[in-house]
């Protein structure tokens, strides 16, 4: 037998012995399926998606792609479709909203006599770019075509100039970012860099950044690139002035430094690394990764083959429906971009642990992302549970954001705890310290983390960099005066991150522990106003202070940094801890107004200042479970619908595809579980269970087992007959309307579902767990 880690690798395997060459064979064929042609890397990079459409590994530390100039538009991930190229640049983040954050290291094609070349210089666009999985092309309106490829740590360029055009460029400018129109005070600064032109003609450069959204102090990422052919000549610049010793370099966020190198032959490729550690570093992975003889198709094949063994392969299904499989296919692609995987690219501090940056955001991904990275990418996922608890380790804090190795911002709560509590209840073990594990998340919910200096203009309270700014009143009146801003809503998280405390203390034998934070996770409850009142129901999560609720509008309430809600409302916070949904059922008024209340959320014009619109904000991530919640009064049959035409109607592979940011993938991973047919309860081993899309899926769950779902009655694609008739679950007739991480992930197993199309009150048996409700 083989060991379960190479299946996947089998088709790049070059030697292998004859007696395993037959039972290869079959193997190597699945392997060799494209999935990345169903890829449209497009999907979601207009109207706020703001997905990534560069070139990169799954993970990988370069992201590289086009970066967009319109002063009006932030480019979050470096795209628009309209404005100037600014540059090409190695590193980006995918589907992130706030404020943009890196576009560092940049090559710039330019044509014609370059006298000025550190002037913020722009290019025009000729036609679309084009891109798939691997592969990236753009052409300029002088008509340079630029193609992309990446490495995990390094990139290539492939440049074709125009034979006729006088003056072939390649601009490089240590001081491009991404900037940011907004004027919140989060866009990105360059503070310095240097730029060597080395005797052998390539080229080493350091740039010195700071800021972005997470309010990141100065960072430095290092570069080194090489040209495939000579350059006529290679100039070193500060301020426009060029340097005869082919170095430059600058202290000064106004005084840039680059080059700008001029070849006579037209066609010619760049070879270019990124090193968080030092140039040589930079060095050592363009030259590790892409030797200087590599082919580009060769980089941009070996990308996709990643892309296929690593991740696409790692979920199948019959149907032959294109536009289904390239909503499926998209989706996963999109979800495994980040984290960033920096090991052994750490600048903070030396340890054996892995490192993963580029967390964009917890507060984003708790509900559906981490969950799904842990069934198709465990090994990822263990490696990313040890980086945070790293984290915590050696710069004090879990990040609930991390970007340029730095934490912040933290929107809500602490919810690297939920992150953790669900890898630890579904048996995550492996290389993990759970002692430490369970460390990091208690200092969370015991040490208030020092303010910022200076504080956060948004929200200058208390720390938005990492932990729980709010924890003076949590642990002093276990509710949140509005002393603190995001107070109604920050005590919704606090709670839920506090029932991920007692879930990892329980399993420690911790009982002490366990007994205090389940009856701190029970706290959202102390900002239940009974007697508010909206649209008919009562009964919401209120602000408060020492002495009585403040009345809000539940409806419109939502806000922002510096509000009482957090970008949702009342209304949708108050359908916030799911760990204690027996009682949330409880105080909307038991069974029957709990379901007209969801009903409600999913009705058009119920709230009369938008007629044509639903309570239901598809857009963010504190709504994602509401869709689902209907399981907890054993409906599930709504569940489907609801979740189901949130799915179908907002979730496309077209350039709006996406309902609002992807959110480093959170998005994405909400409709994948929509087709699965299941929904994860982040912090608990339960899975709420809906109905899925297609006839068969098979999961691939790494560890030599599957799991796979089928179903008959349906019509293959989701679209009609998606109500459960039956379920059978490992061949047992299955009555629950969830079930748990044992049942079928922990060892694999199948779902036999009978779909039709009307409703059936199918799921008679127990309710899906409410722990934190008193029984
Ligand atoms: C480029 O422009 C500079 C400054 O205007 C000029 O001195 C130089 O001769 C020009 N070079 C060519 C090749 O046109
Ligand atoms: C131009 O390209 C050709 C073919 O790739 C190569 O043989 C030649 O050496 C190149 N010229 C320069 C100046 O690098
Ligand atoms: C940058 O600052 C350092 C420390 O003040 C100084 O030694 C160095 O000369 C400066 N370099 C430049 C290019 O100004
Ligand atoms: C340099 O790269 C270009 C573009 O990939 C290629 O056409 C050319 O043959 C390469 N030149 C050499 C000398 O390898
Ligand atoms: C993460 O990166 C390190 C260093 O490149 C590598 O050794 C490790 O295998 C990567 N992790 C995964 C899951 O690929
Ligand atoms: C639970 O909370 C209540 C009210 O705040 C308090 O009286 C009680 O002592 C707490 N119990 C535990 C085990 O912490
Ligand atoms: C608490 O809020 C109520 C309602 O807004 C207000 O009347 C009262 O003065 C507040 N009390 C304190 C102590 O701030
Ligand atoms: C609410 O509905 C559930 C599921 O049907 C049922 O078990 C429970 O008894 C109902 N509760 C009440 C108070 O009727
Ligand atoms: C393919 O799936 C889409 C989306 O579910 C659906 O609209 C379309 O009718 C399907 N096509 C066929 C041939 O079944």
């Amino acid at each position: 037998m083989l060991p379960q880690k190479s299946w996947h690798d089998l088709a790049g395997v070059a030697v292998i012995g004859d007696q395993e060459r037959l039972s290869l064979l079959v193997i190597k064929v699945v392997a060799e399926v494209d999935y990345s042609q169903y890829v449209n890397v497009f999907t979601g990079t207009q109207s706020g998606g703001n997905d990534f459409p560069g070139v990169a590994r799954p993970f990988g530390m370069v992201k590289l792609g086009p970066d967009l100039l319109n002063t009006r538009t932030d480019s979050y991930s470096g795209y628009l479709s309209f404005g100037k190229f600014s540059g090409f640049s190695m590193m980006h983040e995918q589907g992130t909203g706030g404020a943009p954050k890196y576009g560092t290291v940049a090559q710039l094609p330019l044509v014609g006599n370059i006298t000025t070349p550190l002037s913020s210089t722009t290019v025009g666009r000729a036609v679309a770019d084009q891109g798939s999985v691997g592969y990236y092309k753009a052409q300029t309106s002088d008509d340079v075509v630029v193609e992309l490829a990446a490495t995990a740590h390094a990139g290539m360029y492939q440049y074709a100039f125009p034979t006729s055009s006088t003056g072939k460029n390649i601009l490089i400018d240590v001081s491009h970012v991404l900037p940011s129109f907004r004027g919140q005070g989060l866009g990105q600064g360059y503070a310095g860099g240097e730029f060597n032109i080395m005797p052998d003609g390539h080229y080493e450069a350091s740039g010195i950044y700071n800021n972005g959204w997470n309010r990141s102090p100065d960072w430095t990422i290092y570069s080194c690139g090489y040209f495939n052919t000579t350059a006529s000549s290679a100039t070193a610049y500060i301020n426009n002035v060029a340097q005869t010793t082919g170095s430059a370099s600058s202290n000064s966020s106004t005084v840039p430094v680059g080059g700008l190198f001029t070849f006579t032959n037209a066609t010619f490729s760049s070879r270019v690394g990124i090193s968080w550690v030092s140039k040589a570093q930079a060095c050592e992975n363009v030259n590790n990764e892409i030797p200087s003889w590599t082919k580009f198709s060769k980089v941009v094949q070996n990308t996709k083959d990643a892309w296929n063994s690593e991740v696409l392969s790692k979920v199948t299904v019959t149907s032959t429906n294109t536009s289904n499989l390239a909503l499926l296919y998209t989706s996963l692609y999109f979800m495994n971009l980040l984290p960033t995987n920096q090991t052994g690219e750490n600048p903070g501090w030396k340890s054996p642990e892995p490192y993963y940056s580029d967390i964009f955001t917890l507060w984003d991904l708790f509900r559906c992302s981490t969950a799904l990275l842990h069934i198709i990418q465990p090994v990822v996922y263990e490696e990313y549970i040890r980086s945070l608890i790293d984290i915590w380790r050696f710069d004090g804090y879990l990040p609930d954001a991390r970007s340029s190795n730095y934490n912040g911002r933290t929107q809500g709560g602490s919810n690297a705890d939920n992150v953790l509590a669900d890898a630890f209840v579904k048996g995550v073990r492996g290389e993990v310290n759970w002692i430490d594990g369970y460390a990091a998340m208690r200092k969370d919910a015991e040490v208030t983390p020092p303010n910022t200096i200076p504080p956060d203009p948004m929200a200058p309270d208390s720390s938005t960099k990492e932990g729980r700014g709010a924890l003076p009143d949590w642990l002093q009146y276990g509710f949140i005066t509005p002393t603190f801003s995001r107070a109604a809503s920050r005590a919704v998280d606090y709670a839920y991150n506090d029932f991920s405390l007692y879930q990892v203390a329980s399993g420690l034998q911790n009982h002490e522990d366990a007994a205090k934070y389940l009856n701190r996770s029970r706290n959202w409850r102390n900002h239940w106003n009974p007697a508010q009142q909206s649209l008919g129901f009562s009964g919401f999560i209120v602000p408060r202070n020492l002495t009585s609720f403040i009345a809000t509008d539940p409806v419109n309430d939502d806000g922002y940094w510096g509000d009482p809600y957090y970008e949702a409302t009342s209304w949708d916070y108050s359908f916030g801890d799911i760990h204690d949904m027996a009682k949330l059922v409880e105080w909307m008024g038991g069974n029957d107004t709990f379901y007209s209340r969801l009903e409600t959320t999913f009705a058009v014009g119920a709230n009369p200042s938008n007629p044509t619109g639903i309570l239901f904000d598809s857009t963010n991530e504190p709504t994602f479970n509401v869709p689902y919640l209907y399981n907890y009064i054993n409906r599930p049959d709504r569940s489907v619908y609801q979740s189901r035409h949130v799915a179908k109607t907002l979730y496309t592979t077209a350039v709006n595809g996406l309902p609002g940011n992807s959110d480093a993938g959170a998005m994405q991973t909400w409709v994948l579980w929509n087709m699965i047919g299941l929904y994860p309860v982040t912090g608990q081993t339960t899975f709420l269970i809906h109905s899925p899309w297609y006839e068969c899926m098979t999961i691939d769950l790494s560890n030599g087992k599957n799991l796979v779902i089928t179903s008959s009655g349906g019509d293959g694609n989701g679209d009609t007959n998606i109500y459960v008739q039956s379920l059978k679950v490992n061949g047992r007739p299955w009555v629950k309307s969830w079930l748990e991480w044992d049942d079928i992930f922990a060892n694999g197993g199948t779902m036999e579902f009978v779909l039709g199309p009307d409703p059936v009150l199918w799921a008679t048996g127990e309710l899906p767990p409410s722990p934190a409700t008193e029984t």
